[in-house]
C-alpha cells in the first residue's frame, strides 16, 4: 500500500508521507514554510491548517476527516484558551492519516502578498529580521545553581538550535519576573539580521508572546508612505500616506538644502518635523488596526540621499554641490529610539544603501522591488519625481544615474498646474478632428463629455492640473498636430478651432473655461515639459551609451518599470510619445506603483533580500549626468517629441 499523498495550498506542493507523519513536519519537508512561536508544543496557534474536504481534482486527492488524526489532547486544550475556528487544526498536534488536501489559511500565511493597486501581486518568503520564540524553562535547582538567564539560553539552544545570544541589558531585571509569571514560560524575541552576528535577546515577555509588528516607510521630498505589516504573518494590515511636513521649508530638494545652508539650526528643524510625522503616522496606522506601539519591534526606512540624510540627522550640504558626497553611502542598523521613535524600547531600524549622491535608498528599495538583478533581460526603471532616478541593466551589469527633471512632472512650473488632489484634471484626449478636448478630474468619476459632468464640476470646482494630466495633455496635442515636433504650438490652426488663441507673441490651448476660472496650455508649459522630459531621456541614454559595445548598436530594452507617485498614474503610452522614456514594446513598458514602498516592505519581512540589497548596490555603476560631456548633445535631441534622433516603431505614429 502506498503511502498517503498530501497536497499543500496554495503553493501547491506535494509529496507522499508516511501514516503518523506530523503535518508539520511534512509542511516544512516539502519547503512549505509553517510559523511556529512555540516550537510545535500546541501553544502558539501559528500553524493552523485547514483540512479541504473534497476531492482536488487535478491531483487526485480526497480528504476526508478519518484522513487526520483525531482531535488531539493538545488542540483541545489550545481551543479552550483560545480561538480555533471550525475546520481549522494545529499542524503541530496532527498526523497524517489519508490523503489530504491541507489550506494555508491566509491570516496564517507567512508568505506575504506585496499588493499594488491594479499593477500585480507577488508572493516572496519570509525571514524577518525579528523573531518570537517560546521556550520551556526548567525550574531552578539548589543542587545545579544555574542562572535564570542561563537557563533560558539553554533552552533556546535546545528547543530552537539557536546560539548563545547577546542580551539587551535593559531585560535583566525583568527576567526573574517572566519567568515566574510564565510560569517557567517565557516568549523571547530574538533579533538575528545578519546570519554572521550572534543573535540578540531583545525582549522577554512571560507566557506566550503572539504579537510583533514591524514598519516600512519610503520618506518621499513630497509625500512619505508607511505601512504596517505583522513580522508573524508577513501580511500588510494597516497602511498610510501624509504629505512631507519640510515642503514648508523648500519645495524640492535643493531648496531644502539651500534652507539647511541659510539658517542655523535648519537641519535640526527638518530632521524633526519628518520624524515627529513619522511618529504620527505610526501612531495613526497601530491605532488603525488596534496593535499598541510599544509591540513594533523593526522598522525599515528608504529615502533619497537628502530625505535620508535629515532623517537620520546629517546636513545634507555635501549633497548639494559636486562631488555630492554621501555621508555614508552603505546600509545602517540603529535603535529606533536614536530616531525619536517611541516603539518598543529596543526596537530597530534599518535603513537601505544609498547607490550615489543622487540617487538613494528608495531607488535601491525599487530595484529590489523590481528585481532587474535577478533577471537576464534588459531592464529600465524610472522613479520620477523632482529627480529622476534611473536603473538599467540585468543580473549581469547594473548602472544607476539620476536627471534634474525639475518638478514639471508634479505640476509645479505649469501655469495651471496643480498637486494631484480633488479638483485636478488628470486625463486628457483631443479630438483629432474638432480638436475640442475631453478630460477627467479627480473626484469626479465621469468624463467631462458625459451627462451630470457640469453639475459635478461646478460643486467641486475643476481648479487645475495635475502631472499625469499635462503628460496626457501635451502627448495629445502634439498627437493630433496642434503643437509640432519641436514642440510649438501651430498658431495656424487658431482658424480652425476656437481653442487655439494668441497669448502674447506666441499660442495657447484653452483646456476648460468656466465663469470662474479659465485653463490653458501655454507655450511656457510646453517647453517646461520638453525640458523635464529631455532631461530624463538625456540620463537614460547616458547609461545605454555606457551598456553598449563603443560603436555597436544601442542596447535593446526588453521592459521599462514606471515607479513612484508619478509613474503608477502616467499611462505608459504617453510617455513614450513625449519621449520620456525610449521605445519598447508598449506591453512591456509598466506602471509599477510605489516600488520603493515595496522595497522597503521585502526587507522588513525578509531579512535576506537586506543582504541582497547591500551586494546588489555595492556592484552597481554610478554615473554622474552632469559630468558627462554627451550629455547636452542627448539632451538637445531629446527636446523633440519624441525626439529628434532615435526611432519609436512600438508607437506606430
Ligand atoms: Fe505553536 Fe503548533 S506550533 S501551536
Amino acid at each position: 500500500e502506498t503511502d498517503p499523498l498530501v497536497l499543500f495550498m496554495p503553493s501547491g506542493r506535494r509529496g507522499r508521507f508516511a501514516r503518523g507523519t506530523s503535518l508539520i513536519a511534512a509542511a516544512r519537508s516539502l519547503g512549505v514554510h509553517v510559523e511556529s512561536v512555540c516550537g510545535g508544543r500546541g501553544i502558539c496557534g501559528r500553524c493552523q491548517v485547514e483540512i479541504v474536504e473534497g476531492a482536488f481534482a487535478k491531483h487526485q486527492i480526497v480528504s476526508a476527516a478519518d484522513h487526520l488524526s483525531p482531535v488531539s489532547a493538545t488542540e483541545i486544550r489550545y481551543a479552550e484558551k483560545r480561538v480555533l475556528k471550525p475546520g481549522r487544526r494545529l499542524s503541530c498536534a496532527t498526523s497524517i492519516e489519508g490523503d489530504l488536501v491541507v489550506d494555508l489559511p491566509s491570516d496564517m500565511a507567512v508568505n506575504t502578498a506585496v499588493v499594488r493597486k491594479a499593477v500585480d501581486t507577488r508572493v516572496f518568503p519570509r525571514d524577518p529580521a525579528i523573531r518570537l520564540l517560546l521556550v520551556e524553562v526548567p525550574e531552578p535547582d539548589m543542587h545545579a545553581p544555574l542562572g535564570d538567564l542561563d537557563r533560558v539560553f539553554a533552552a533556546l539552544e535546545s528547543d530552537w538550535g539557536l546560539a548563545r545570544p547577546t542580551v539587551e541589558h535593559s531585560i535583566l531585571p525583568l527576567l526573574q519576573k517572566a519567568l515566574r509569571e510564565g510560569p517557567w514560560q517565557v516568549t523571547c524575541a530574538i533579533a538575528h539580521d545578519h546570519e554572521e552576528d550572534r543573535p540578540h535577546l531583545m525582549a522577554i515577555y512571560p507566557g506566550l508572546k503572539n504579537e510583533a509588528y514591524g514598519i516600512a516607510v519610503d520618506i518621499g521630498s513630497t509625500t512619505i508612505a508607511l505601512s504596517l505589516s505583522s513580522l508573524l504573518s508577513g501580511a500588510t494590515i494597516a497602511a498610510t500616506g501624509a504629505p512631507n511636513p519640510q515642503i514648508r521649508f523648500g519645495e524640492d530638494l535643493m531648496s531644502r538644502v539651500s534652507y539647511v545652508m541659510m539658517n542655523p539650526g535648519g537641519r535640526a528643524e527638518m530632521t524633526r518635523a519628518v520624524r515627529e510625522t513619522v511618529q504620527a503616522m505610526i501612531e495613526t496606522v497601530a491605532t488603525e488596526a488596534n496593535v499598541s506601539t510599544g509591540d513594533i519591534m523593526d522598522c525599515v526606512f528608504v529615502g533619497n540621499p537628502v530625505m535620508h540624510h535629515l532623517f537620520l540627522g546629517i546636513d545634507p550640504t555635501e549633497l548639494g554641490q559636486a562631488p555630492f558626497a554621501l555621508a555614508l553611502s552603505g546600509a545602517l542598523a540603529l535603535p529606533a529610539a536614536d530616531l525619536d521613535l517611541s516603539l518598543h524600547p529596543v526596537a530597530r531600524a534599518y535603513l537601505l544603501p544609498c547607490i550615489a549622491g543622487h540617487v538613494g535608498a528608495d531607488a535601491a528599495a525599487a530595484t529590489l522591488s523590481e528585481g532587474p538583478h535577478r533577471q537576464d533581460e534588459m531592464m529600465l526603471l524610472v522613479d520620477v519625481g523632482t529627480n529622476a532616478e534611473i536603473v538599467l541593466g540585468n543580473r549581469h551589469r547594473l548602472l544607476a544615474a539620476s536627471s534634474p527633471t525639475g518638478p514639471a512632472f508634479e505640476g509645479a512650473e505649469i501655469s495651471c498646474g496643480q498637486r494631484a488632489a480633488p479638483g485636478a484634471i488628470e486625463r486628457v484626449r483631443i479630438d483629432p478632428v474638432t480638436l475640442e478636448p475631453r478630460f477627467k478630474v479627480i473626484g469626479i468619476d465621469i468624463w467631462s463629455d458625459d451627462p451630470g459632468f457640469a453639475e459635478a464640476a461646478a460643486a467641486l470646482g475643476v481648479t487645475g492640473i495635475c502631472g499625469s494630466g499635462i503628460v496626457e495633455v501635451v502627448a495629445e496635442l502634439f498627437l493630433t498636430g496642434i503643437v509640432t515636433e519641436d514642440g510649438v504650438i501651430d498658431g495656424s490652426l487658431a482658424a480652425r478651432s476656437p481653442r487655439i488663441v494668441q497669448s502674447g507673441r506666441t499660442f495657447a490651448y484653452v483646456l476648460h473655461e468656466t465663469p470662474q476660472r479659465t485653463l490653458t496650455i501655454l507655450q511656457t508649459d510646453i517647453r517646461a515639459i520638453q525640458l523635464a522630459k529631455a532631461a530624463l531621456y538625456a540620463g537614460i541614454k547616458l547609461l545605454i551609451d555606457r551598456f553598449s559595445q563603443p560603436g555597436g548598436p544601442a542596447v535593446q530594452i526588453d521592459r521599462i518599470a514606471l515607479a513612484g507617485a508619478f509613474g503608477s498614474f502616467i499611462e505608459p503610452r504617453y510617455a513614450m510619445v513625449l519621449g520620456l522614456v525610449p521605445d519598447c514594446d508598449l506591453e512591456r513598458c509598466q506602471a509599477v506603483g510605489n516600488a520603493a514602498g515595496a522595497g522597503a516592505r521585502m526587507a522588513l519581512l525578509n531579512r535576506a533580500y537586506r543582504r541582497e540589497i547591500e551586494a546588489t548596490v555595492s556592484r552597481i555603476e554610478k554615473i554622474e549626468t552632469a559630468l558627462e560631456p554627451a550629455f547636452q548633445d542627448h539632451f538637445v535631441a531629446a527636446m523633440a517629441f519624441p525626439n529628434k534622433r532615435d526611432a519609436f516603431p512600438s508607437l506606430a505614429l
